[in-house]
């Protein structure tokens, strides 16, 4: 859905490396997670000789460079999902946990899917990912392709929530299958002092028809205002997790990623709690982005990361890919505050271009700043970098950065680095 050009851009301080990180090379009282999103599984994938019949995703258009492992202009054949997975795999430790904010069906007309086929898909993904992280709690989110007809997710128990529900008691307790089968969303206690909320975003999503009128669909802003109250009595720090992000979208100006007005509500809750909220995290927009939330006298108080997609689909218009990335972060095990470093782990074409989707090349890139608050080390250098007047600035040859303050709410800038 997201085919309009966005700059391509790096993080401050980006430094990619080609390396392997060793459980051995983390400092102690770090902890790690990880994020995955957008996975897309295309089952219709497959090398046929008519190159207009290779995927359903491709809606008819030629992919006649299609590969054992996709293509630019499909989602994610299955064979490219588990070499994300087998690669990242080794690279897990035990006390490791994951993100993993949805959409598992593909790009495909609603008349193409039923309710059982984003059922069978979220389950497929759902134990392709069990069997690669068999002793690994994941945290899932619901995305706007997890329902048919996508978007329109309901504000009531439904056959989808309650799949979700009874497919994720792998990895969630009682009272988190109970929200999440009546609204589809949750909240769970990672471990001591760290909470995970997963709300559904879908239902502040314009094309959601059932909930446009309504000021608290299924009463997500009452029950998430009650647990960061809980949390902050309980003293614990809180990683808030959604398929749609809060705040601004990457590449038209000043349109939000949810519906204005409640986008608005959830700003405001989580400006009224950024003490207890270490983090949020997000997918949908298959770009890779960091969003600043500033408080109302436009001082920097959260970081919000947006992680780019599994499946490399792009429209064919669409002069910008999504080269397939998982993402690692590394908190500080005391505070739970985001260390500023993260990595993540990409398709890499650049280096192996003519490889093009032919054999799987996972590499491993680092970011980072070395500042201890995220959001003010990124703030601070977004300023020395870029004048306020200037919205788009070249970096170097293949790269930007694309800086927008909206509403001085938000600082936003995109992040991706390669091109086709
Ligand atoms: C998931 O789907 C893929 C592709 O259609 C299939 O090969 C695989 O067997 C399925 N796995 C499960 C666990 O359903
Ligand atoms: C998962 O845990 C079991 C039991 O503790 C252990 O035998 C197995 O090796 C673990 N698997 C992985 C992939 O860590
Ligand atoms: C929402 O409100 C508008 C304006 O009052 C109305 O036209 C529309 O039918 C309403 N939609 C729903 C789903 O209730
Ligand atoms: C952004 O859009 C909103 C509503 O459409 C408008 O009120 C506001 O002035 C716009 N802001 C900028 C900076 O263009």
């Amino acid at each position: 859905m997201m085919y309009l050009l966005c700059f391509v851009l790096l993080l401050i301080g980006a430094a990619p490396i080609a390396a392997r990180p060793t459980g051995s090379s983390y400092l102690s009282g770090t902890g790690r997670f990880w994020h995955i999103t957008d996975l897309h599984l295309d089952p219709t994938y497959h090398l046929a000789p008519d190159p207009t019949k290779v995927c359903f995703s491709s809606k008819g258009v030629p992919a006649p460079h299609a590969g054992m492992f996709g293509d630019f202009l499909c989602d994610s054949p299955y064979r490219l999902i588990q070499s994300a997975f087998a690669h990242m795999a080794p690279l897990t430790q035990p006390e490791d946990f994951i993100i993993w904010t949805g959409d598992s069906p593909p790009h495909v007309p609603p008349d193409e899917l039923t309710t059982d086929m984003v059922i069978q898909v979220i389950s497929n993904m759902t134990q392709t990912i069990r069997q690669y992280f068999p002793n690994m709690t994941v945290y899932p989110a619901l995305g706007n392709h997890d329902y048919w007809p996508q978007d329109q997710m309901p504000t009531s128990t439904n056959a989808i929530y309650k799949a979700a529900a009874q497919l994720w008691k792998l990895w969630l307790e009682p009272d988190a299958l109970l929200t999440l089968s009546q609204g589809g969303f949750y909240s769970q206690r990672v471990k001591p002092g760290l909470r995970v909320i997963s709300l559904n975003t879908i239902l502040y999503y314009g094309p959601d028809k059932v909930t446009c009128n309504m000021t608290d669909p299924a009463g997500q802003y009452e029950w998430l205002e009650k647990t960061l109250e809980k949390a902050a009595q309980s003293q614990e720090k809180v990683y808030i997790i959604a398929h749609v992000p809060v705040g601004y979208l990457p590449f038209v100006r000043n349109t939000t990623a949810i519906r204005r007005s409640h986008n608005e509500r959830l700003v405001a809750i989580c400006r009224k709690y950024s003490h207890v909220i270490a983090g949020h995290f997000y997918g949908h927009t298959h770009r890779d982005s960091i969003m600043v939330l500033l408080d109302q006298q436009g001082k920097p108080v959260n970081s919000l990361f947006v992680s780019p997609a599994v499946t490399p689909i792009k429209h064919v218009l669409e002069p910008y890919s999504n080269n397939p990335a998982l993402r690692m972060y590394l908190y500080n095990a005391e505070d739970y505050t985001l260390q500023v470093k993260f990595d993540r782990l990409v398709y890499q074409l650049n280096q192996c271009r003519h490889l093009l989707f032919l054999q799987s090349c996972w590499l491993l890139m680092r970011f980072g700043v070395e500042d201890a608050s995220y959001a003010d080390a990124v703030a601070r250098k977004v300023e020395e970098r870029l004048p306020m007047k200037n919205n788009v600035k070249a970096m170097d040859r293949n790269v930007h950065i694309w800086q927008l303050v909206q509403d001085n709410m938000l600082f936003f800038f995109c992040v991706e680095k390669y091109k086709e």
